[in-house]
């Protein structure tokens, strides 16, 4: 027995059209995808799932997450975060190791997998710390993290200040062909601000983080990356001067590649409406011109992929205002929707440009055998509603984290059902 997905509308590779589609699934796998207009498929003896009117895609991939086990259970767990996930469209997460205590010893790296095994939903692939306790003092084992199955090195939550620490890093990451990510923050620039340098900072007298606080980690390391021949990944572009240097580095062959999170590209310090906790993040929502820098830097491929760095906290944390509150907001169940209705139907980008920067072009960067809906490949999906207009409304959020900026954007693009290796994980 398996399990016929019949007349979803499937993305053609290349073209900007949506076809009919029947996907049969056994064995976890996608076995078949037929053409709808040869025809009903024989379902007898089969689940059916019926997905007319459906975008069917490949489910998504975000390569920055943080789920808060071990240690903060009380913002997010294994269990809850990947359901968010699951809701939001997703089937693989890559989740950052800034818990408590932080991911950089072999026996965290099992406990994440075995918790994610159990009480997880979607795929989990931990990093592991470039340094530990995220001290920037001293390396982590990079080759029993490796071998315990980290995808990656990062201090995620913190830059590495030393240049020397991450030099090293670096080429330690490049003898075992492991990639590097980074939060990229010098805090000699940062310290005690909350907001982004601009007219929100200006007009309420606080203390501003400037974009070279960003963007200086990022040249630095791009430096770096080309004398040691790492793959350098930079978390959460904000800056102009970021995408600039990018840019540069890409034009010069350096193996250097970046991603950008929702809010980056449809928010801008100038549409915080007061001391609301909600709107703060780090990086922070930066300048309208930073914002059109972002979104031209993923355009021309400077920046490779969307993710969400899905942050929840507490109503209590966040509630301590805008100096006090932690950074961060959650992601997964609105990353879609906003970006499909803001971009995809306005008409700024195909449907198929927003898709891969979610599927296929995360898989690739590391080398990972999923996103993307093809015949032999495992059978991880999701349906998607494009027509059906609805609010944001964080009480139904299947995150412990109800710390969005969207509240009560009408959206459309919702996810209705998402599958992995052949299971359905989450419907509506
Ligand atoms: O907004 C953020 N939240 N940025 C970070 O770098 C860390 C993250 C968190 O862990 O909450
Ligand atoms: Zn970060
Ligand atoms: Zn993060």
């Amino acid at each position: 027995m398996g399990t016929w997905i019949i007349n979803g509308n499937v993305p053609e590779k290349g073209q900007d059209r949506l076809t009919a589609k029947h996907l049969y699934i056994e064995n976890g796998k996608i076995a078949a995808i037929r053409d709808a207009s040869e025809g009903e498929p024989d379902t007898a003896g089969h689940e059916t799932i019926d997905a007319k009117g459906k975008l069917v895609s490949a489910g998504f991939i975000d390569m920055h997450v943080h789920l808060r086990e071990p240690g903060f259970e009380y913002k997010e767990t294994i269990a809850t975060g990947t359901r968010s996930a699951a809701r939001g469209g997703y089937t693989v997460i890559a989740c950052m190791p800034n818990t408590r205590p932080v991911i950089d010893k072999v026996e965290t790296v099992n406990y994440v997998l075995d918790k994610a095994e159990t009480e997880g939903v979607i795929r989990v692939l931990p990093y592991g710390c470039i340094t530990k306790n995220q001290l920037g003092r001293e390396l982590t084992d990079f080759a029993g993290l490796k071998e315990a199955g980290v995808v990656g090195f990062t201090d995620d939550g913190v830059g590495v200040q030393s240049a020397q620490m991450m030099k090293d890093a670096m080429a330690l990451a490049a003898s075992m062909n492991m990639p590097v990510i980074a939060h990229c923050e010098d805090n000699t620039l940062v310290e005690g601000g909350a907001v982004t340098e601009g007219e929100f900072a200006r007009k309420n007298g606080m203390k501003g983080i400037p974009n070279e606080s960003e963007a200086i980690h990022v040249g630095r390391d791009i430096l770096l990356a080309e004398a040691t021949g790492v793959h350098y990944h930079v978390c959460h572009v904000s800056a102009e001067q970021s995408v600039r240097l990018i840019r540069h580095g890409k034009q010069h062959g350096v193996k250097v590649t970046s991603e950008v999170c929702p809010h980056h590209l449809l928010l801008s310090d100038e549409d915080i409406p007061g001391m609301d906790a909600n709107w703060k993040m780090n990086p922070p929502l930066r300048t309208p011109a930073d914002v059109e820098a972002v979104i031209a830097g993923l355009e021309d491929g400077t920046i490779d992929i969307i993710v969400t760095d899905h942050a929840p906290h507490s109503e209590e944390e966040k509630a301590r205002g805008m100096q006090l509150a932690p950074f961060g907001i959650v992601g997964f169940e609105t990353a879609f929707p906003l970006l499909y209705t803001k971009f995809v139907r306005t008409g700024r980008w195909t449907l198929e440009f927003l898709l891969e920067r979610m599927t296929s072009k995360p898989a690739e960067l590391f080398g990972l055998p999923w996103g993307v809906l093809e015949e032999g490949r495992e059978a991880d999906l999701t349906l998607i509603d494009l027509e059906t207009e609805k609010a944001v409304d964080p009480a139904e959020f299947l995150s412990k984290g109800r710390n969005t900026p969207f509240t009560g954007w009408k959206l459309y693009g919702w996810p209705t059902l998402t599958m992995v290796a052949g299971k359905t994980v989450w419907s509506e």
